[in-house]
């Protein structure tokens, strides 16, 4: 594989605009003003399979967005390497904190990324990473190095739920056979360090709703003889937690796998440094369940946090008024055995308990999905590791993230094959956040150590 890295040098201008214009199409799944984009953004991710390399690549209509389906047969005997992301990207709001236009990709210079890094939304989660794989992919059939099957499956919803994926996966089966699911959608220590994802957390949304009065009333006349619906709903939120920032959902924790000393130890000795973290927040300190450190608060323990909170009057000025009601969105990050339907249920029936006579509560499921653990003795593993080693000039760290793709695990349950998690971002790529980006050194590394994957997965599978 020697040519990899001259293939790369030769063509990273072409690799970087290729992605400025998939990154220049908003393709925003959440908002429906976006559909035509996310439509096109479908379209030009075939075009892309195609001119690869991939024989057949279809568009797959679903309930809601397309999955983008498209592979090379070379030898039905070979090992068949599924490949899995998604062309959908998150809402790029508050717009007026972006220092670039989100979906006017410019190449800047960071401190963490003196080769420049390429900014809008998606340049990292995920149109970056997932086209990392387009062009491996296009290297291996140039190069005549291709060792296995491909297949691609690139989905248009990952950031609202893969809720149709999850129905395309159960009646395709077959279609989606492979001997493992590579996946580019999550990050690593630093560029210095590469890391490989072993755990992703499972999710369960919920959107809560208070109502109080039948009309929004004059806070002085009524003010102290009604419930306040935002008054109730912070007063619930905060009992959630208690002071050690346990949360307080009977069985909540029921099913919450407790890691020995020796794995907690293990996990410690990823490179971290607390001053850092505090630094690159602009924080004083940091908060956290009591007992666990603050790698393992992100990703070994189970969160709930309020992500959105609304009612009443928010406009200029001061409005003297009780709001009618009042409304959350709430996001519980899962552990591997808490089952996300149960944990929805326990808090529905918890939430609902907490409230006062004087106002009704709503709770509405959103979406959600269970977490994942792999273990780092498979030949996945070692390949995705054997390939970092070779590129990165040192081995992997295996490190559990605190981070959501849930349909990670219903692959392991339908396709019965495990995921490796190639990420190449960084936490610094700012993802869902304004002014997300993506290190050109971060693009073309991915590009360089996916098709090592394929080569040493094949032999190790020998
Ligand atoms: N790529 C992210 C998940 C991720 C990022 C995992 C970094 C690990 C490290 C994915 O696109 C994402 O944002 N997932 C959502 C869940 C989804 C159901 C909306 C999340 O984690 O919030
Ligand atoms: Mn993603
Ligand atoms: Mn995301």
């Amino acid at each position: 594989m020697e040519n990899i890295k001259s293939y790369v040098q030769q063509h990273k201008d072409r690799f970087i605009n290729e992605l400025i214009e998939l990154l220049k199409i908003p393709s925003v799944s959440a908002d429906t003003a976006y559909c035509q984009d996310v439509i096109d953004t479908a379209e030009a991710v075939k075009v892309s399979l195609e001119k690869a390399g991939c024989d057949h690549v279809e568009i797959c209509e679903t309930a809601g967005y397309p999955i983008v389906y498209g592979e090379k047969i070379i030898d039905p005997n070979l090992p068949t390497v599924l490949v899995y992301g998604h062309y959908d990207v998150q809402p790029a709001d508050p717009i007026e904190l972006w220092t670039s236009p989100p979906f006017e990709p410019v190449i800047k210079k960071t401190d963490i990324h003196p080769e420049g890094a390429i900014f809008a939304r998606g340049a990292c989660d995920d149109k970056g990473q997932m086209y990392m794989h387009v062009k491996a992919f296009e290297y291996m059939i140039q190069s005549n190095t291709l060792p296995c099957n491909v297949k691609f499956m690139i989905e248009g919803e990952e950031e609202v739920g893969s809720v149709n994926l999850k129905t395309f996966v159960e009646n395709n089966v077959e279609k989606l056979k492979n001997d493992v699911i590579l996946i580019s959608d999550t990050g690593m220590i630093s560029n210095q360090q590469p890391s490989i994802t072993t755990g992703l957390r499972g999710l369960s949304y919920v959107e809560v709703e208070v109502t109080g009065p039948n009309r929004d009333l004059h806070s002085g006349l009524y003010g102290g003889a009604v419930a306040n619906p935002i008054n109730i709903l912070a007063k619930m939120i905060a009992s959630l937690h208690d002071e050690n920032n346990h949360i307080t959902i009977p069985g909540f924790y029921d099913n919450v796998e407790e890691l020995s000393l020796e794995e907690r130890a293990e996990m410690a000795k990823a490179p971290f440094n607390l001053d850092n973290y505090k630094k690159a927040l602009d924080l004083k300190d940091v908060y956290g369940e009591t007992g666990y450190v603050t790698n393992e608060r992100n990703s070994i323990r189970p969160t709930l946090d309020v992500n959105g909170i609304w009612g009443g009057y928010t406009g200029e000025g001061a409005k003297t008024v009780i709001a009618s009601q009042a409304f959350a969105k709430i996001s519980m990050r899962l552990v591997p055995n808490q089952e996300w339907e149960n944990i929805t249920e326990l808090f529905t029936k918890h939430f609902m308990s907490l409230a006062p006579a004087g106002v009704t509560v709503k709770v509405k499921p959103h979406h959600g999905g269970q977490g994942y653990v792999t273990p780092i003795d498979s030949i996945g593993y070692k390949a995705a590791n054997m390939a970092y080693t070779e590129t990165f000039g040192v081995p992997a760290i295996p490190v559990r993230s605190g981070g959501s793709i849930p349909i990670v695990a219903l692959f392991e349950k339908e396709l019965k094959s495990k995921t490796i998690l190639m990420g190449f971002g960084l936490d610094s790529d700012a993802i869902h956040s304004p002014n997300e980006h993506f290190g050109i050194f971060n693009y073309l590394k991915g590009i360089e150590t996916i098709p090592l994957f394929y080569k040493y997965f094949v032999e190790l599978s020998k």
